[in-house]
């Protein structure tokens, strides 16, 4: 009876293990959903972290220099991971199907505000990183507006002018350092067409002395301490006050006496707001030192190593010779916007030395909510809200699976059929950033560098007689270490 009702009432063993089974199962679900709940998605698939260390050991190998880091870190790491910077962490996010939420993210999701503060005290109160999203943004509509072609039309006759006139102080021979005399055109040429006639012709060597009193008092340490009172940062607050004077008393007189002018201090003066509101002096000031803080170095150094390259490249150099030797044909002697335009070869040769030697080397946002990127190896991961979120275009524009022999300078591979910048999809060549915030400039950049070579190539015959230059990574805008020097010919490409 026993054993009978053992039969009847117990289930069979089988029976047992099921219902064991089943309950463990539901168990492992609850868990697994409980977890879910309870702790944030970004705790379960954090990106790798970079062994250093710790407190000062993240801080002491990004001082070294990012590039070494990345170039010893991607191979172990792959294409995302953090390094712990202080109490901050800082997640690299490398090439292009990784970077693209770096660059199309709305500012509330990932903001450049925090991360590029240090600005402020040399761009002056009240504009871009100093100003809510809203009012950057309108700014920033400035900036479109005050590019668009027509005004760019006549800004390259004007840096065509400048281009001239500067070159005609040289000999009909001679030795001279690229990098300093291709500077010293961009300084001027950018006080034409940005700052203005009043500051190119009578105020160019005070202003020229305030801006680099403003260009020195930003060194890596004002990136972390901006105000920390050190001479640099004094004698930049000073020059910052005494620019603003200068372009108050500017403004003031073409209000005044109604003259415009083509240039950019017109474009930020004529601007308004959306709710009818005009720009202040003092935003018209802080607009000028953004634009020049933003195009002048970085096309200066990409003058520099586009001449480099072509001296250095026979096969290009007579690539470009060629191209200009066909406009003179068809155009005569004259370089317009549309000339300009034509310069396909010249423009591929200039955007492979921007790709091996882009001049921001980093480009940097805060993250204000938790996202997740997909390796192109297929690995999620999940970056959490309050990281510092980092890629590089010196780093990524080298990718070998993006570009064929990346670390060779190839403008060719722009051309039809290759299109090595487009084919592994948007965001593979960063040199100007791109998406939400890519550079507004770059058309102005491309055109004051074609005018600049497009010159020289007609007037000149040119050698390298220094070595290929060097990058100088302890720059804030990285650009070519030491003289880069250059022996010259007056000749002239002439009408066939
Ligand atoms: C070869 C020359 C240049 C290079 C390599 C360059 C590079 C860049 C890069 C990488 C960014 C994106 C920054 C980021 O995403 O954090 C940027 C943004 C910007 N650039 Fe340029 N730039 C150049 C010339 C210029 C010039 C000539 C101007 C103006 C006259 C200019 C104005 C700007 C502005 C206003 C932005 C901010 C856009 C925004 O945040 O919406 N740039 N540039």
């Amino acid at each position: 009876m026993m054993v009978a009702m053992d039969v009847e009432e117990s289930p069979p063993a089988y029976k047992k293990i099921l219902s064991v089974g089943l309950l463990l199962l539901a168990t492992f679900v609850v868990a697994k959903f409980a977890y879910a709940l309870i702790i944030p998605r970004s705790k379960k698939r954090l990106p790798p972290t970079v062994k250093s260390w710790p407190v000062l050991g993240g801080l002491v190998r990004f001082l070294k220099g990012p590039i070494v880091m990345l170039r010893e870190e991607y191979p172990k790491m792959g294409s995302v991971f953090t390094l712990k910077l202080l109490n901050k962490n800082m997640t690299f996010l490398i090439g292009p199907e990784v970077s693209a939420h770096f660059f199309k993210a709305p500012e509330s999701e990932l903001s450049q505000q925090e991360v590029y503060q240090f600005n402020v005290p040399t761009f002056g109160p009240g504009v871009v990183f100093d100003v809510d999203y809203t009012v950057r943004q309108e700014q920033f509509r400035f900036f479109t507006e005050a590019l668009r072609v027509n005004n760019l039309k006549s800004y390259v006759d004007q840096m065509v002018m400048e281009a001239e006139e500067y070159f005609s102080k040289w000999g009909d021979s001679g030795e001279v350092d690229l990098k300093y005399e291709l500077e010293h055109l961009i300084i001027l040429t950018a006080s034409r067409c940005l700052l203005g006639e009043e500051v190119r012709n009578q105020l160019f060597e005070d202003v020229s002395a305030l801006f680099h009193d403003l260009d020195n008092g930003m060194l890596p340490i004002s990136v972390i301490f901006p105000y920390l009172p050190i001479p640099a940062h004094r004698r930049r607050d000073q020059a910052r006050k005494k620019l603003a004077e200068i372009f108050a008393n500017i403004i003031n007189s073409r209000r005044e006496t109604g003259k415009t002018q083509n240039d950019l201090l017109q474009c930020f003066i004529d601007s308004k707001y959306k709710n009818g509101r005009s720009t202040t002096e003092s935003e018209v000031t802080g607009l000028l030192i953004a634009a020049l803080f933003a195009g002048q170095h970085t096309s200066s150094i990409t003058s520099t190593w586009s001449g480099a390259y072509l001296l250095c490249n026979p096969k290009y150099m007579s690539a470009v010779l060629d191209e200009q030797q066909k406009l003179i044909d068809r155009h005569g002697n004259k370089v317009d916007y549309d000339i300009l335009s034509e310069m396909e070869v010249l423009y591929r040769c200039i955007k492979e030395a921007l790709r091996l030697h882009p001049p921001l080397i980093m480009l940097l946002r805060s993250s204000h909510n938790d996202f997740s990127v997909k390796t192109r190896e297929g690995i999620e991961y999940d970056i959490p809200k309050g990281h510092i979120v980092a890629t590089s275009p010196a780093f990524a524009n080298r990718l070998p699976h993006i570009y064929k022999d990346p670390d060779t300078y190839d403008p060719d591979r722009y051309g039809p059929g290759r299109e090595e910048d487009k084919a592994a999809g948007a965001f593979s060549y960063i040199s100007f950033g791109g998406g939400r915030h890519g550079c507004l400039g770059e058309p102005f950049a491309y055109l004051q560098i074609k005018a600049i070579w497009s010159h020289l190539l007609r007037n000149f015959e040119l050698e390298l007689v220094s070595p290929f230059p060097e990058i100088d990574w302890n720059a804030m805008v990285v650009g070519v270490k030491g003289k880069v020097m250059v022996r010259y010919r007056r000749r002239e490409l002439a009408l066939k």
